[in-house]
């Protein structure tokens, strides 16, 4: 059925490019995921790869817990120092039925999607630029990818400051990723003088952990979901057909930043992305917000 299943997802390939001496954080990289892929394969290429997650077998890092990034932060720059790509590819789509009445919170009380997806992903971020820019100096150049979605669509900018009036999990979700796409663009107009470059990518439909973590606790759903495994992996891309993108994203050294891309190559993102109003206002306030978690 592989013949079928590549004829169906079409999904384009990132040509490899040799990555010795360079250094890589990818985020979320539980094996089966799209970070593990990428990681995977980004060492076969020749980088030297630190992974994370919060449930083990890598460094660990909850980007929910400001005291967590703070400790990967201090300790990759205490054992690296350099950094050539920071790939912020962790993420959460929970509540896929869309049940969900109210935002669910973490420790800290921010809605879980934008905590987890944007706020977690920006903290690390404005840790480890230090790494990049240095890294940038003295190669000329390093790179910021972001994974982020097509439902970055879902997201408003109207929504950016301030709780929407009614609540949905998808939107909120849709809203974490247009405010990634937003930093890309600000990241690459902060730092492109100083040879740092910034992408922001849609990976495909992927079959990952993503759609059981989203499906938590809906038994029937979920046995449902089991019993069409076989048509869902034959529809879905793979985790490395996946990961093509962000591999692309990470190593052509051909690729212009600040741009968008989906299935390995450039693709509009939505108009709400284009406002770089809210891009800099909304990367003004997170500077301060990081600053202060
Ligand atoms: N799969 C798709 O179809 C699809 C489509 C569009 C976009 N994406 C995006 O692609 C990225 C990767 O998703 P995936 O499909 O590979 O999902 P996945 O299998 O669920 O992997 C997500 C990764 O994020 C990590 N993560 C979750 N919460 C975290 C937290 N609080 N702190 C640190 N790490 C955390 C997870 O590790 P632990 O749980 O062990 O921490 C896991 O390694 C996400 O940003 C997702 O939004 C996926």
């Amino acid at each position: 059925m592989s013949w079928l299943h590549e004829r169906l997802v079409r999904a384009p390939r990132a040509t490899p490019v040799d990555m010795s001496g360079k250094a890589v954080i990818v985020t979320g990289a539980t094996p089966g995921s799209l970070g593990g892929e990428t990681a995977r394969i980004l060492r076969d290429w020749g980088a030297d790869v630190v992974t994370t997650t919060r449930s083990g077998g890598s460094h660990p890092l909850d980007l929910t817990d400001a005291e967590s990034v703070r400790r990967f932060a201090a300790w990759y720059a205490d054992t690296r120092g350099t950094l050539d790509v920071l790939v912020n590819n962790a993420g959460i789509h929970l509540d896929l039925l869309g049940r969900w009445d109210e935002p669910h919170l973490s420790a800290d009380g921010y809605e879980l999607h934008w905590r987890t997806n944007y706020l977690g992903t920006m903290q690390l971020t404005h840790l480890l630029l230090p790494a990049l820019l240095r890294t940038a100096e003295a190669k000329g150049e390093a790179r910021v990818v972001h994974v982020v979605s097509k439902l970055h669509a879902r997201g408003r900018n109207a929504d950016m400051f301030s709780a929407p009036p009614a609540y949905s999990s998808w939107n909120a979700y849709g809203q974490s990723k247009l405010a990634l796409v937003h930093a890309m663009h600000e990241l690459q107009d902060h730092y492109r003088a100083a040879g740092l470059r910034a992408y922001a990518l849609h990976p495909g439909s992927v079959s990952t952990g993503i759609a059981t973590k989203g499906l938590d606790g809906h038994r029937l759903v979920a046995a449902v979901r089991r019993a069409l495994g076989p048509l869902e992996r034959l529809v879905l891309l793979t985790p490395e057909e996946g990961a093509q993108t962000t591999l692309m994203c990470a190593t052509d050294t051909d690729l212009e930043g600040g741009r968008y891309f989906a299935a390995c190559r450039t693709v509009p993102a939505s108009d709400e992305a284009e406002d770089r109003e809210v891009a800099g206002r909304l990367w003004k306030e997170t500077e301060a917000l990081v600053a202060r978690l």
